[in-house]
């Protein structure tokens, strides 16, 4: 077997989706200059694109070439920066970096990042718009999909407890409750969404569900771990936070180590589910770990 280079699977990734995101997002130039500015900043002011290539390496897994879900691939991008700009805003976590720059209210002014967050959004579902999923899915189960995660059952309740609960106390029920919506739901639907647009078997949709809420959870786990660990310098947003906010998460409820080991377990029990695929699973596998291991 050909040897897997993470590393390079993740940033040839990154390049697609970078290109695929600059040929589809209106023009600066376009009216309003400021808007479509905004909107860029956020988008290209750097970030992992793990989503996207996490909805790409589900389509492989299944069959199908990753360049053949770039448009529901971009479309999970651009919602997650919506989520972003919004998550920053000062009626919600009040942070001023994100993705190693000053977050959009801060550079364009608040009401200029609500509308632009707003605008990312409804752009992810006007790309979607034009993807058909094969049978035996119905034609617009990618954008059902991505609905259901991003509304009120998904993220948007993740982020109402996380708000809502600062200062609570942390107890398992409520952190897994929060993560598993704020972070989870949204990895869940990138998995979800290649494997469907690749015309995944029920069995094989069903492990990769499984698979990527482990993934999710874990993901989330490590964001707070790193909020403890790490420098705004090396995340390019700010750390400490969570403590400073009384933020419900995995290292308050459980400690550091205890969430390291979930983290880990979360992963083993993901990759676990990997056998019941029969494509290319190595990219789900080599993503799954690194990002219990990440450091940005
Ligand atoms: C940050 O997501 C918000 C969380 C859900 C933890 P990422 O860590 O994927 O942020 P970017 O996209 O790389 O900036
Ligand atoms: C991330 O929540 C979840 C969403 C933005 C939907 P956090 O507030 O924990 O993430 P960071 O640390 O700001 O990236
Ligand atoms: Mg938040
Ligand atoms: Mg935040």
């Amino acid at each position: 077997m050909a040897m897997f280079n993470l590393r390079e699977y993740l940033e040839s990734g990154r390049q697609a989706v970078e290109q695929a995101l600059d040929m589809h997002l209106p023009q600066e130039s376009e009216r309003p200059a400021v808007l479509h500015k905004a909107m860029r900043y956020s988008i290209f002011a750097g970030g992992k694109r793990i989503r996207p290539i996490l909805c790409m390496a589900a389509a492989q897994a299944i069959g199908a070439p990753a360049e053949s879900v770039m448009l529901p691939a971009i479309a999970l991008e651009a919602l997650h920066t919506y989520t972003l700009i919004h998550d920053d805003l000062p009626a919600m976590d009040d942070d001023e970096l994100r993705r190693g720059k000053p977050t959009c209210h801060i550079a364009f002014g608040e009401a200029n990042a609500i509308l632009a967050g707003d605008a990312l959004l409804t752009l992810a579902f006007e790309w979607l718009a034009e993807v058909q999923a094969p049978k035996p899915y119905v034609p617009n189960q990618l954008a059902l999909e991505l609905a259901e995660a991003a509304g009120s059952r998904g993220v948007i309740a993740g982020q109402v407890e996380d708000l809502a609960n600062e200062g609570s106390e942390p107890t398992r029920e409520l952190v897994d409750f929060i993560h598993l919506h704020k972070t989870a739901a949204l990895i869940r639907a990138a998995v979800r969404m290649g494997a469907i647009a690749a015309g995944a078997r029920s069995e094989e949709l069903n492990a990769l569900t499984i698979y990527a809420c482990n993934v999710g959870l874990a993901f989330q786990i490590a964001d707070d771990i790193l909020n403890v660990t790490s420098t705004a310098e090396k995340l390019g947003k700010p750390t400490g936070s969570d403590q400073t906010r009384k933020k419900i998460t995995y290292p308050a409820v459980h400690g550091l180590d205890a969430a390291r080991a979930r983290a880990d377990q979360l992963v083993e029990g993901a990759v676990a589910e990997l056998a019941k695929v029969r494509g290319d699973k190595r990219p789900l596998e080599e993503i799954a770990r690194y990002i219990v291991q990440r450091s940005t």
